[in-house]
């Protein structure tokens, strides 16, 4: 979701009033998404790398995620939506991971769309993570390292449970990943547009969605081959 600074920039707003106009475009489109049958959405709200930015913009963001989820629960209950939440979670301050898991808690049995929220969040640092507790099961004589593959390093990140995305949306025109999601975004498809987040609308979600559907998936293998129904490749 970037762009929130140079939208206010533009406007000679302060950048806090950036990411209020951010915040109001995330429960279009989470709205949006709820509407087409969106079973999974994640918003990289606050990265690992964001914690470097000035200590007044890192509390204002704070704040404004604590009063999101507060007046948020309404409306995720209104709409069957689970929020959940991935990530470095200890480091959040207290006020923030109390609404958090309040919210997570309430909602915990939503079943028509899941939410979750990176914060905290880095590819890398999830991956540091998983590897961690791989090491300690092998260094307890639990696991054998021939038995470490694909799905258990899966098995090991933040949200196992979570499908990887289909969809990665990237506003503000960046053509970049930023530590999002490294391990599951292998085969996802890219959708990279100039508006900034605060001016995305569910309009071009749509356009979004629609240039997703006319992508072809080969997921490495041929465009014939899929077309004769061959499997894609398992993991190992
Ligand atoms: C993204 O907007 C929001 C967060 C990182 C929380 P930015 O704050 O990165 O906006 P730009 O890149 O300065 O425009
Ligand atoms: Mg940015």
């Amino acid at each position: 979701m970037d762009g929130n600074g140079r939208w206010a920039t533009a406007r000679e707003l302060p950048r806090i009033l950036g990411h209020r106009a951010g915040a109001a475009t995330v429960r279009q489109i989470v709205e949006g998404c709820c509407e087409i049958g969106i079973s999974a959405l994640t918003l990289y709200a606050f990265s690992w790398e964001n914690w470097h930015r000035p200590s007044q913009e890192v509390r204002e963001l704070m704040e404004l995620l604590v009063e999101f989820l507060t007046g948020e629960l309404d409306r995720l209950r209104a709409n069957q939506i689970r929020l959940q939440a991935m990530g470095r979670l200890d480091h959040l301050p207290p006020e923030v991971r109390e609404q958090l898991d309040r919210v997570m808690a309430a909602t915990a049995s939503h079943r028509r769309m899941i939410l979750t929220l990176a914060l905290s969040y880095g590819g890398r640092q999830e991956l540091v993570d998983a590897t961690r507790k791989i090491a300690s099961l092998v260094q307890a004589g639990r696991l054998r390292p021939e038995q470490i593959n694909e799905g258990l390093i899966a098995q090991h990140l933040y949200l196992p449970e979570l499908p990887d995305p289909d969809l990665l949306i990237r506003t503000s025109g960046e053509q970049r990943l930023s530590n999002f999601l490294l391990w599951q975004i292998s085969y996802c498809e890219l959708y990279v547009t100039p508006t900034l987040w605060p001016d995305f609308t569910k309009q071009e979600l749509l356009e979004a969605v629609r240039a997703y559907q006319h992508r072809e998936r080969r997921f490495g293998n041929t465009s014939a081959a899929l077309t004769n129904g061959q499997p894609r490749p398992t993991a190992e």
